[in-house]
């Protein structure tokens, strides 16, 4: 799809009242907490994937666009939980969605507390319905290609500094964990499709280069 032809129809969407509100309300809310990796940017860059990918599946729009706009709001209001911020998102999202029905409302949450599929260290329940499949892969997709690569660089940043994950101190565990690409499960035709047209940089090739690289100075071992 044509960026202008995503950029035409998601400014169309956004000319609903509730839905401009609940993208103003929930820009600030980012803006005001401004997570390190998990940030507006992100979230934007999320809202356009997943008017690509909903589009081409024939997805309930009116679903997608609220439930991707308030996707990582966990990471807002519980910055603290990273691991369980689809959980968070998922029970305080209601408080942005006075404006939706209840059975909206409901499907939306859903769409949320599913958004990371299978990724590994997440436990929550998978997508099941097309609305839930579009919101996982528009988030996945963004780990993929040179702005994935990016932003995987402001995640290590901000688990291992915020959150003390040891691997993401070293140069040489950043390395290897950049192999992370390998445990994305894509649910959508158009998500798998996207993923796939941004496979350079080989996120496989490029952690193994860098291992080498940093083999010389990882292989000394001080004497005393
Ligand atoms: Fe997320
Ligand atoms: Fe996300």
């Amino acid at each position: 799809m044509e960026p202008q032809k995503i950029y035409t129809e998601l400014n169309r969407m956004l000319e609903e009242p509730r839905l401009r509100k609940l993208y103003r309300a929930a820009e600030a809310a980012f803006n005001e907490k401004d997570p390190i990796a998990h940030n507006w940017e992100h979230v934007r860059r999320d809202i356009l994937h997943a008017v690509w990918i909903g589009l081409e599946e024939g997805a309930d729009m009116g679903i997608v666009l609220p439930a991707m706009i308030l996707h990582d709001l966990g990471y807002v209001t519980h910055s603290h939980d990273p691991r369980q911020h689809p959980l968070h998102g998922s029970r305080e999202c209601y408080r942005f969605l006075g404006d939706w029905t209840l059975e909206e409302q409901e499907k939306i949450s859903d769409c949320i507390l599913k958004h990371k599929g299978k990724y590994p260290g997440f436990e929550h329940a998978e997508p099941r319905t097309l609305e839930e499949k579009v919101v996982c892969d528009a988030d996945q997709v963004d780990k993929f290609g040179w702005v994935g690569f990016m932003q995987m660089m402001k995640v290590y940043v901000e688990y291992g500094y915020l959150m003390g994950i040891e691997r993401y101190k070293t140069l040489a565990g950043l390395a290897e964990a950049m192999t992370h690409i390998e445990g994305v499960t894509l649910y959508t035709e158009t998500g798998i499709r996207l993923a796939a047209e941004r496979s350079d940089p080989d996120f496989l090739e490029i952690s193994s280069k860098l291992s080498n690289g940093l083999s010389l100075y990882d292989d000394w071992k001080e004497p005393f």
